[in-house]
Protein backbone atom coordinates (compact mmCIF):
# COMPACT_ATOMS: atom_id res chain seq x y z
CA UNK A 1 0.00 0.00 0.00
CA UNK A 2 1.53 3.50 -1.29
CA UNK A 3 0.73 6.58 0.88
CA UNK A 4 -1.10 9.18 -0.03
CA UNK A 5 -0.08 13.06 0.67
CA UNK A 6 -3.12 15.29 1.13
CA UNK A 7 -2.04 18.90 0.67
CA UNK A 8 -3.95 20.32 3.50
CA UNK A 9 -3.82 24.27 3.09
CA UNK A 10 -4.97 26.40 6.06
CA UNK A 11 -8.00 28.33 5.58
CA UNK A 12 -6.72 31.19 6.60
CA UNK A 13 -3.92 31.35 4.18
CA UNK A 14 -4.59 33.41 1.17
CA UNK A 15 -5.95 31.48 -2.14
CA UNK A 16 -3.19 31.17 -4.79
CA UNK A 17 -4.24 31.19 -8.50
CA UNK A 18 -2.82 30.72 -11.98
CA UNK A 19 -2.83 34.65 -13.39
CA UNK A 20 -1.43 33.28 -16.79
CA UNK A 21 0.04 30.40 -19.17
CA UNK A 22 2.22 30.11 -22.16
CA UNK A 23 3.79 27.51 -24.36
CA UNK A 24 6.37 26.99 -26.61
CA UNK A 25 6.31 24.45 -29.45
CA UNK A 26 9.42 24.07 -31.63
CA UNK A 27 8.44 24.64 -35.13
CA UNK A 28 9.40 21.04 -36.68
CA UNK A 29 6.55 18.54 -37.02
CA UNK A 30 8.01 14.88 -37.07
CA UNK A 31 5.09 13.13 -38.09
CA UNK A 32 4.40 8.86 -37.54
CA UNK A 33 5.35 8.03 -41.12
CA UNK A 34 8.50 10.46 -40.87
CA UNK A 35 9.42 8.07 -38.01
CA UNK A 36 9.00 5.00 -40.06
CA UNK A 37 11.51 6.08 -42.61
CA UNK A 38 13.99 5.78 -39.21
CA UNK A 39 12.99 2.90 -37.61
CA UNK A 40 10.65 -0.32 -38.05
CA UNK A 41 7.19 1.31 -37.03
CA UNK A 42 4.55 2.34 -38.76
CA UNK A 43 1.30 4.95 -38.33
CA UNK A 44 -1.52 2.41 -37.76
CA UNK A 45 0.93 0.47 -34.86
CA UNK A 46 1.99 4.29 -33.13
CA UNK A 47 -1.54 5.84 -33.60
CA UNK A 48 -3.66 2.17 -32.12
CA UNK A 49 -1.50 1.66 -29.59
CA UNK A 50 -1.06 5.51 -28.42
CA UNK A 51 -3.13 8.13 -30.15
CA UNK A 52 -0.08 10.27 -31.81
CA UNK A 53 -0.03 11.38 -34.58
CA UNK A 54 3.10 13.82 -34.84
CA UNK A 55 4.91 15.58 -32.27
CA UNK A 56 7.33 18.59 -32.13
CA UNK A 57 11.18 18.27 -32.27
CA UNK A 58 13.35 20.90 -31.16
CA UNK A 59 16.74 22.00 -33.62
CA UNK A 60 20.24 21.33 -32.45
CA UNK A 61 20.85 24.85 -31.15
CA UNK A 62 18.02 25.33 -28.69
CA UNK A 63 18.44 23.47 -25.53
CA UNK A 64 15.47 22.83 -22.91
CA UNK A 65 16.00 26.53 -21.33
CA UNK A 66 15.79 27.45 -25.05
CA UNK A 67 12.16 26.70 -25.04
CA UNK A 68 11.49 27.19 -21.10
CA UNK A 69 12.30 30.62 -21.72
CA UNK A 70 9.62 31.36 -24.87
CA UNK A 71 7.28 29.32 -22.70
CA UNK A 72 8.06 31.73 -19.85
CA UNK A 73 7.57 34.93 -21.59
CA UNK A 74 4.77 33.87 -23.36
CA UNK A 75 3.13 33.56 -19.64
CA UNK A 76 4.44 36.63 -18.13
CA UNK A 77 2.67 38.35 -21.58
CA UNK A 78 -0.15 36.63 -20.75
CA UNK A 79 -0.48 37.40 -16.54
CA UNK A 80 1.07 41.35 -18.22
CA UNK A 81 3.90 41.18 -15.99
CA UNK A 82 7.02 41.81 -16.48
CA UNK A 83 10.08 39.34 -15.93
CA UNK A 84 11.29 41.56 -12.82
CA UNK A 85 8.13 41.07 -10.98
CA UNK A 86 8.94 37.00 -10.72
CA UNK A 87 10.38 35.98 -7.37
CA UNK A 88 10.60 32.32 -7.57
CA UNK A 89 11.47 30.54 -10.92
CA UNK A 90 11.08 26.88 -10.96
CA UNK A 91 11.74 24.61 -13.70
CA UNK A 92 10.22 20.86 -14.29
CA UNK A 93 12.24 18.99 -16.26
CA UNK A 94 14.08 15.31 -16.48
CA UNK A 95 16.35 17.14 -19.59
CA UNK A 96 18.20 19.86 -17.98
CA UNK A 97 20.54 21.71 -20.06
CA UNK A 98 23.33 20.34 -17.90
CA UNK A 99 23.65 18.52 -14.52
CA UNK A 100 24.26 22.01 -12.93
CA UNK A 101 23.67 24.96 -13.00
CA UNK A 102 19.77 24.51 -12.70
CA UNK A 103 17.93 25.23 -16.26
CA UNK A 104 15.83 27.25 -13.96
CA UNK A 105 19.06 29.52 -13.81
CA UNK A 106 19.43 29.34 -17.47
CA UNK A 107 15.87 30.56 -17.84
CA UNK A 108 16.48 33.30 -15.67
CA UNK A 109 19.68 34.81 -17.40
CA UNK A 110 17.32 34.63 -20.66
CA UNK A 111 14.39 36.12 -19.59
CA UNK A 112 15.64 38.49 -17.42
CA UNK A 113 14.16 37.46 -14.03
CA UNK A 114 16.87 39.21 -12.05
CA UNK A 115 14.92 39.40 -8.68
CA UNK A 116 13.80 35.75 -8.58
CA UNK A 117 15.28 32.51 -7.24
CA UNK A 118 15.65 29.80 -9.10
CA UNK A 119 15.80 25.93 -9.11
CA UNK A 120 14.68 23.01 -10.79
CA UNK A 121 12.41 20.02 -9.84
CA UNK A 122 12.65 16.12 -10.71
CA UNK A 123 9.66 14.92 -10.51
CA UNK A 124 9.83 13.25 -14.41
CA UNK A 125 6.32 13.37 -15.75
CA UNK A 126 4.27 14.95 -12.56
CA UNK A 127 7.20 17.78 -12.71
CA UNK A 128 4.90 20.98 -13.11
CA UNK A 129 2.04 19.33 -11.30
CA UNK A 130 4.54 19.05 -8.31
CA UNK A 131 6.22 22.31 -9.41
CA UNK A 132 3.42 24.20 -9.16
CA UNK A 133 2.41 22.82 -5.75
CA UNK A 134 5.31 23.80 -3.96
CA UNK A 135 5.15 27.27 -5.72
CA UNK A 136 1.44 27.17 -4.56
CA UNK A 137 2.49 26.51 -0.65
CA UNK A 138 5.56 29.05 -0.79
CA UNK A 139 2.89 31.78 -2.21
CA UNK A 140 0.36 31.31 0.70
CA UNK A 141 2.84 31.24 3.39
CA UNK A 142 3.76 34.54 2.38
CA UNK A 143 7.46 33.51 1.19
CA UNK A 144 6.95 34.92 -2.68
CA UNK A 145 4.52 36.92 -4.00
CA UNK A 146 5.30 35.69 -8.03
CA UNK A 147 5.71 32.29 -8.76
CA UNK A 148 6.70 31.21 -12.49
CA UNK A 149 6.71 27.67 -13.23
CA UNK A 150 7.76 26.04 -15.84
CA UNK A 151 7.73 22.15 -17.54
CA UNK A 152 9.78 22.00 -20.16
CA UNK A 153 11.61 18.77 -22.15
CA UNK A 154 14.38 18.34 -25.07
CA UNK A 155 13.10 14.74 -24.83
CA UNK A 156 14.61 14.09 -28.00
CA UNK A 157 18.02 14.16 -27.06
CA UNK A 158 17.54 11.67 -24.01
CA UNK A 159 16.05 9.12 -26.63
CA UNK A 160 17.54 6.16 -28.72
CA UNK A 161 16.40 6.46 -31.50
CA UNK A 162 16.93 3.08 -32.96
CA UNK A 163 14.82 2.26 -30.37
CA UNK A 164 11.34 1.81 -31.56
CA UNK A 165 9.78 0.83 -28.41
CA UNK A 166 10.60 4.50 -26.98
CA UNK A 167 11.77 6.70 -29.60
CA UNK A 168 7.95 7.12 -31.19
CA UNK A 169 6.27 8.07 -27.95
CA UNK A 170 7.72 11.67 -27.07
CA UNK A 171 8.55 15.13 -28.56
CA UNK A 172 9.68 18.20 -27.12
CA UNK A 173 8.02 21.39 -26.17
CA UNK A 174 7.72 23.80 -22.75
CA UNK A 175 4.79 24.99 -20.50
CA UNK A 176 4.20 27.38 -18.28
CA UNK A 177 2.06 29.33 -15.29
CA UNK A 178 2.21 32.63 -13.18
CA UNK A 179 0.69 32.22 -9.78
CA UNK A 180 -0.09 34.75 -7.85
CA UNK A 181 -2.37 35.26 -4.13
CA UNK A 182 -5.77 36.01 -5.13
CA UNK A 183 -9.19 37.25 -3.35
CA UNK A 184 -11.36 35.26 -5.89
CA UNK A 185 -12.54 31.90 -5.62
CA UNK A 186 -10.69 28.84 -4.51
CA UNK A 187 -7.81 28.67 -6.90
CA UNK A 188 -5.50 26.01 -6.62
CA UNK A 189 -7.27 23.73 -4.25
CA UNK A 190 -5.44 20.54 -2.05
CA UNK A 191 -3.38 18.40 -3.71
CA UNK A 192 -2.91 14.53 -3.28
CA UNK A 193 0.49 13.36 -3.91
CA UNK A 194 2.49 10.22 -3.91
CA UNK A 195 5.75 8.57 -4.94
CA UNK A 196 7.03 4.87 -5.20
CA UNK A 197 10.18 4.58 -5.31
CA UNK A 198 10.61 0.77 -5.79
CA UNK A 199 9.51 0.43 -8.95
CA UNK A 200 12.38 3.28 -10.54
CA UNK A 201 13.62 0.74 -13.04
CA UNK A 202 10.46 0.30 -14.71
CA UNK A 203 10.59 4.37 -16.18
CA UNK A 204 14.23 5.70 -16.08
CA UNK A 205 18.24 7.01 -17.79
CA UNK A 206 20.36 4.70 -16.11
CA UNK A 207 23.41 5.78 -17.11
CA UNK A 208 25.29 8.94 -16.93
CA UNK A 209 25.16 10.11 -12.98
CA UNK A 210 26.60 9.24 -10.05
CA UNK A 211 25.14 5.52 -10.24
CA UNK A 212 26.18 4.93 -13.26
CA UNK A 213 28.64 7.63 -14.80
CA UNK A 214 29.70 8.24 -18.08
CA UNK A 215 32.24 5.54 -19.91
CA UNK A 216 32.90 4.27 -23.01
CA UNK A 217 30.84 0.87 -21.72
CA UNK A 218 28.09 3.08 -20.42
CA UNK A 219 27.78 4.68 -23.63
CA UNK A 220 28.12 1.42 -25.59
CA UNK A 221 25.20 0.02 -23.58
CA UNK A 222 23.24 3.29 -24.80
CA UNK A 223 22.49 3.51 -20.70
CA UNK A 224 22.33 7.04 -20.99
CA UNK A 225 18.91 6.83 -22.65
CA UNK A 226 15.28 6.44 -21.59
CA UNK A 227 14.11 3.24 -20.69
CA UNK A 228 10.83 2.23 -20.39
CA UNK A 229 8.43 -0.99 -19.28
CA UNK A 230 5.88 0.24 -21.76
CA UNK A 231 3.37 -2.29 -20.60
CA UNK A 232 3.68 -2.26 -16.55
CA UNK A 233 4.04 1.54 -16.71
CA UNK A 234 1.03 1.15 -18.47
CA UNK A 235 -1.20 -0.23 -15.90
CA UNK A 236 0.10 1.61 -12.90
CA UNK A 237 -0.10 4.94 -14.93
CA UNK A 238 -4.36 3.78 -15.17
CA UNK A 239 -4.64 2.96 -11.81
CA UNK A 240 -2.92 5.49 -9.93
CA UNK A 241 -4.27 8.61 -11.74
CA UNK A 242 -7.65 7.46 -11.86
CA UNK A 243 -7.01 7.06 -7.91
CA UNK A 244 -5.78 10.23 -7.53
CA UNK A 245 -8.84 12.19 -9.48
CA UNK A 246 -11.09 9.71 -6.94
CA UNK A 247 -8.81 11.63 -3.79
CA UNK A 248 -8.64 14.91 -4.87
CA UNK A 249 -12.21 14.81 -5.27
CA UNK A 250 -13.07 13.66 -2.16
CA UNK A 251 -10.34 16.09 -0.45
CA UNK A 252 -12.07 19.13 -1.89
CA UNK A 253 -15.37 18.49 -1.36
CA UNK A 254 -16.71 17.72 -4.71
CA UNK A 255 -17.99 15.17 -7.27
CA UNK A 256 -16.97 14.75 -10.72
CA UNK A 257 -19.79 16.34 -12.30
CA UNK A 258 -18.43 19.57 -10.12
CA UNK A 259 -14.98 19.57 -12.79
CA UNK A 260 -15.33 21.27 -16.61
CA UNK A 261 -12.26 19.99 -17.39
CA UNK A 262 -9.89 16.81 -16.71
CA UNK A 263 -6.38 17.70 -17.89
CA UNK A 264 -4.57 14.48 -17.66
CA UNK A 265 -0.49 13.84 -18.22
CA UNK A 266 -0.78 13.37 -22.09
CA UNK A 267 1.20 9.57 -22.54
CA UNK A 268 -0.89 7.81 -24.08
CA UNK A 269 -4.34 8.48 -25.43
CA UNK A 270 -5.26 4.81 -24.00
CA UNK A 271 -4.30 5.77 -20.60
CA UNK A 272 -6.36 8.92 -20.86
CA UNK A 273 -9.64 6.67 -22.42
CA UNK A 274 -8.93 4.11 -19.81
CA UNK A 275 -9.10 6.28 -17.00
CA UNK A 276 -12.04 8.51 -18.29
CA UNK A 277 -14.09 5.18 -18.82
CA UNK A 278 -13.31 4.12 -15.31
CA UNK A 279 -14.98 7.60 -14.39
CA UNK A 280 -17.90 7.99 -16.81
CA UNK A 281 -15.73 11.22 -17.90
CA UNK A 282 -15.21 10.87 -21.24
CA UNK A 283 -16.29 13.81 -22.42
CA UNK A 284 -14.45 16.07 -21.00
CA UNK A 285 -10.85 14.56 -20.72
CA UNK A 286 -8.74 16.83 -22.92
CA UNK A 287 -6.37 15.61 -25.26
CA UNK A 288 -3.70 16.83 -27.43
CA UNK A 289 -1.18 14.06 -27.52
CA UNK A 290 -2.36 13.30 -31.21
CA UNK A 291 -0.39 16.73 -32.21
CA UNK A 292 2.48 16.40 -29.26
CA UNK A 293 3.27 12.96 -28.05
CA UNK A 294 4.56 12.60 -24.63
CA UNK A 295 6.16 15.88 -23.55
CA UNK A 296 6.94 14.61 -20.12
CA UNK A 297 6.95 17.29 -17.33
CA UNK A 298 5.76 19.80 -20.05
CA UNK A 299 2.70 18.12 -21.00
CA UNK A 300 0.20 19.40 -18.58
CA UNK A 301 1.14 22.96 -18.99
CA UNK A 302 1.03 22.79 -22.24
CA UNK A 303 -2.44 20.93 -22.03
CA UNK A 304 -3.67 23.57 -19.56
CA UNK A 305 -2.73 26.79 -21.61
CA UNK A 306 -4.59 25.15 -25.02
CA UNK A 307 -7.59 24.15 -22.39
CA UNK A 308 -7.60 28.01 -21.31
CA UNK A 309 -6.98 29.65 -24.41
CA UNK A 310 -9.58 27.42 -26.09
CA UNK A 311 -11.97 29.84 -24.59
CA UNK A 312 -13.97 26.43 -23.02
CA UNK A 313 -13.09 28.03 -19.19
CA UNK A 314 -14.65 30.54 -17.80
CA UNK A 315 -15.03 32.26 -14.51
CA UNK A 316 -15.57 29.86 -11.63
CA UNK A 317 -15.04 26.85 -13.64
CA UNK A 318 -13.13 24.01 -12.73
CA UNK A 319 -9.95 21.68 -14.18
CA UNK A 320 -8.83 18.63 -12.24
CA UNK A 321 -5.24 18.28 -13.44
CA UNK A 322 -3.66 14.72 -13.14
CA UNK A 323 -0.18 13.37 -13.93
CA UNK A 324 1.86 10.38 -13.66
CA UNK A 325 5.36 9.77 -14.47
CA UNK A 326 8.52 8.17 -13.38
CA UNK A 327 9.86 7.82 -10.02
CA UNK A 328 7.05 6.35 -9.67
CA UNK A 329 5.36 9.88 -8.57
CA UNK A 330 1.68 10.64 -9.33
CA UNK A 331 -0.64 13.75 -8.11
CA UNK A 332 -3.98 15.31 -8.98
CA UNK A 333 -4.92 19.26 -8.18
CA UNK A 334 -8.18 21.29 -9.07
CA UNK A 335 -7.81 24.44 -10.55
CA UNK A 336 -10.86 26.78 -10.23
CA UNK A 337 -10.38 29.54 -12.90
CA UNK A 338 -10.69 32.89 -11.42
CA UNK A 339 -8.74 34.87 -14.24
CA UNK A 340 -11.04 36.47 -16.92
O1 LIG B 1 4.91 9.54 -19.27
C1 LIG B 1 4.57 8.45 -18.45
C2 LIG B 1 5.22 7.26 -18.91
N1 LIG B 1 4.83 6.65 -20.12
C3 LIG B 1 3.69 6.00 -20.29
O2 LIG B 1 2.76 6.13 -19.56
C4 LIG B 1 3.61 4.99 -21.41
C5 LIG B 1 2.95 3.74 -20.92
N2 LIG B 1 2.92 2.63 -21.88
C6 LIG B 1 2.34 2.70 -23.09
O3 LIG B 1 1.83 3.74 -23.48
C7 LIG B 1 2.27 1.46 -23.93
O4 LIG B 1 2.61 0.34 -23.14
C8 LIG B 1 3.18 1.49 -25.18
C9 LIG B 1 2.61 2.50 -26.16
C10 LIG B 1 4.59 1.88 -24.78
C11 LIG B 1 3.22 0.12 -25.86
O5 LIG B 1 1.92 -0.34 -26.17
P1 LIG B 1 1.53 -1.86 -25.88
O6 LIG B 1 0.20 -2.09 -26.44
O7 LIG B 1 1.71 -2.05 -24.40
O8 LIG B 1 2.59 -2.64 -26.74
P2 LIG B 1 3.70 -3.68 -26.26
O9 LIG B 1 4.75 -3.04 -25.45
O10 LIG B 1 2.99 -4.80 -25.65
O11 LIG B 1 4.37 -4.13 -27.62
C12 LIG B 1 3.69 -4.94 -28.52
C13 LIG B 1 4.55 -5.20 -29.75
C14 LIG B 1 5.92 -5.74 -29.45
O12 LIG B 1 6.18 -6.75 -30.43
P3 LIG B 1 6.16 -8.30 -30.01
O13 LIG B 1 7.24 -8.45 -28.98
O14 LIG B 1 4.78 -8.55 -29.47
O15 LIG B 1 6.44 -8.99 -31.32
C15 LIG B 1 6.85 -4.59 -29.72
O16 LIG B 1 8.12 -4.99 -30.16
O17 LIG B 1 4.75 -4.00 -30.51
C16 LIG B 1 6.13 -3.88 -30.84
N3 LIG B 1 6.47 -2.48 -30.92
C17 LIG B 1 6.33 -1.77 -32.05
N4 LIG B 1 5.89 -2.09 -33.28
C18 LIG B 1 5.86 -1.11 -34.20
C19 LIG B 1 6.94 -1.67 -29.93
N5 LIG B 1 7.12 -0.43 -30.41
C20 LIG B 1 6.74 -0.46 -31.72
C21 LIG B 1 6.67 0.52 -32.73
N6 LIG B 1 6.23 0.14 -33.95
N7 LIG B 1 7.04 1.79 -32.51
Amino acid sequence: MVAMVVSETNNNLPVVSIVGTGVYLPEKVVTNEDLSKIVDTNDEWIYSRTGMRERRIARDDQATSDLAAAAALAALADAGISAEDVDLLIVATLSPDMFFPSTACFVQDKIGAKNAYCYDLGAACSGSLYAMETAKNQIACGAVKTALVIGAEKMSTFLDWEDRNTCVLFGDGAGAAVLQASKNGRGIMKGCFGSDGSLANLLWTPGGGSRNPMSHEMLDQKQQYLKMGGREVYKHAVKQMTQSIVDVLETNGLTADDIKWFVAHQANARIIEAIGKRLDVMDRMFMNVEKYANTSAAALLIAVDEVVKSGTVQQGDKMLLVAFGGGFTWGSTIVEWTKS
